[in-house]
């Protein structure tokens, strides 16, 4: 699935933890934007989509949630809740978001700006895409 789990550095100390993410260095890709959800009530599900083109990386900056990942043929699930790892998410993967637990922050880092036409919000067409690429 080319799918990596990527330890960030991370500087324990008494005065409390540092961890740090550089482009290009820990994760494979430039950044080009940064968002976080959050305030999710219980029982909520996000993402249901692919992207085309938009590579992420994904941190359970507090508390835990689940990645669920499709690549048209098989499903996987990682369960993320520490900050000091992230999920490196390539594009053309169909993922959905869930099992927040109170409190809990998802940041997300893209390889692109925000931009509509890079979603799949149809997973039939996602297979199809995927299908397509295949041949
Ligand atoms: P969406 O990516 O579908 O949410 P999620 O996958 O986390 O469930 O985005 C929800 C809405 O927010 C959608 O209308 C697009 C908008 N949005 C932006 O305007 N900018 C962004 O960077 C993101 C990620 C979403």
């Amino acid at each position: 699935m080319n799918v990596k789990l990527i330890d960030l550095p991370k500087l324990e100390d008494p005065r409390g933890n540092l961890s740090f993410i550089e482009e290009e260095n820990h994760i494979p890709f430039k950044i080009k934007r940064t968002y976080w959800i959050y305030d999710v009530p219980g029982g909520e599900m996000r993402g249901s989509h692919a992207f085309k083109e938009s590579k992420e990386f994904i941190i359970a900056l507090s508390g835990s949630f689940d990645l669920v990942l499709n690549d048209g043929e098989k499903e996987m699930k990682y369960s993320l809740n520490r900050s000091y790892y992230g999920l490196y998410v390539p594009n053309l993967l169909w993922r959905s978001m869930d099992n927040f637990s109170t409190n809990s922050l998802a940041l997300i880092v893209s390889s692109i700006p925000y931009d509509e036409g890079d979603y799949i919000r149809d997973f039939d067409k996602f297979k199809m895409i995927k299908n397509e690429a295949k041949k």
